[in-house]
């Protein structure tokens, strides 16, 4: 059986992690599947949106520790493992996670690698590393920062607690939190409206919101500008104006 399931429904794709024995933590098979099915995603015009998910139990509980307990400095700098994170973040379209149970460590850093968290009331968020006699190492201390500020940020890589899907819903970490039986539902519903959405647009606007991370305002602004007059070169933005002027749904077709 495949550590990560892949699956298509329309233009939405679908990456289920599937080691539920070890509440799938994230090993190198795992990552190396991620990273490739998001790489060849990534040049697939039908798909449009992808959802990565676990199940109910767990969204993924942290790098595989089994794996990483005999690693050497070395092996660990080394390892292709920085070029997997580095293909999921270079994922030019929207990528939602559709969180229920345990996310931490790798887990809930993996999320925070995605545009939008639809999480179930039962997700458990955390950076458990220091636990370890580690600290997070796939951007819980940057990524993190930059979303919830540095005096949550230095509560949960310094306590290594956990947090609800309510608190971290309080925080600005995820988008919305609903009954355990609906998120799937509501990433489903969120990821098919987004299908529908002009392809060109959503991924300049999301490279322009990633560029605000590490840009000065001024910088951002000079950024947003021209991607926004680019769009101007754009089928779909005459599709989508017109279809306003004309009062009916716009067909947008990635040009
Ligand atoms: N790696 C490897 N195996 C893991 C794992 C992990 N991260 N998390 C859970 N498992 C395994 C357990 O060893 C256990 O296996 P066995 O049945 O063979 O004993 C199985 O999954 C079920 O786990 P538990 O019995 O522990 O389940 P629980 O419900 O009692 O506890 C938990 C759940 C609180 C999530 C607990 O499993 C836990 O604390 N897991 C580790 C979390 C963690 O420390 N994550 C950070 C990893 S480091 C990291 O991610 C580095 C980074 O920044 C990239």
């Amino acid at each position: 059986m495949s550590v990560v399931l892949v699956e298509q429904d329309g233009p939405v794709g679908i990456l289920r992690l599937n080691r539920p024995e070890v509440l799938n933590a994230l090993n190198s098979a795992v990552m190396e599947a991620l990273a490739d099915q998001l790489t060849r995603w990534d040049r697939d015009p039908a798909v449009r949106v992808v959802i990565l998910t676990g199940n109910d139990k767990a969204f993924a509980a942290g790098a595989d520790i089994a794996e990483m307990a005999e690693r050497t400095p070395v092996e660990m700098l080394q390892s292709a493992q920085i070029t997997r994170w580095e293909a999921i973040r270079q994922f030019s379209k929207p990528l939602i996670a559709a969180v229920s149970g345990w996310a931490l460590g790798g887990g809930m850093e993996l999320a925070m690698l995605c545009d939008l968290i639809v999480a179930s009331e039962t997700a458990r968020f955390g950076q458990p590393e220091i636990r370890l006699g580690v600290m997070p190492g796939a951007g819980g201390t940057q990524r993190l920062t930059k979303i919830v500020g540095k005096m949550r940020a230095m509560d949960l890589v310094l306590t290594g607690r956990h947090i609800t899907a309510e608190e971290a819903l309080q925080w600005g970490l995820v988008n919305r939190v609903v009954p355990v039986e609906q998120y799937w539902e509501e990433a489903l519903k969120l990821a098919r409206s987004l299908a529908a959405g002009p392809p060109l647009a959503l991924a300049l606007a999301k490279e322009a919101v990633l560029f605000s991370l590490d840009s000065t305002v001024e910088d951002g602004l000079k950024f947003e500008r021209k991607v926004f007059a680019l769009l101007f070169a754009s089928e779909d933005r005459r599709e989508g104006m017109a279809a306003f002027l004309e009062k009916r749904a716009p067909q947008f077709r990635g040009r």
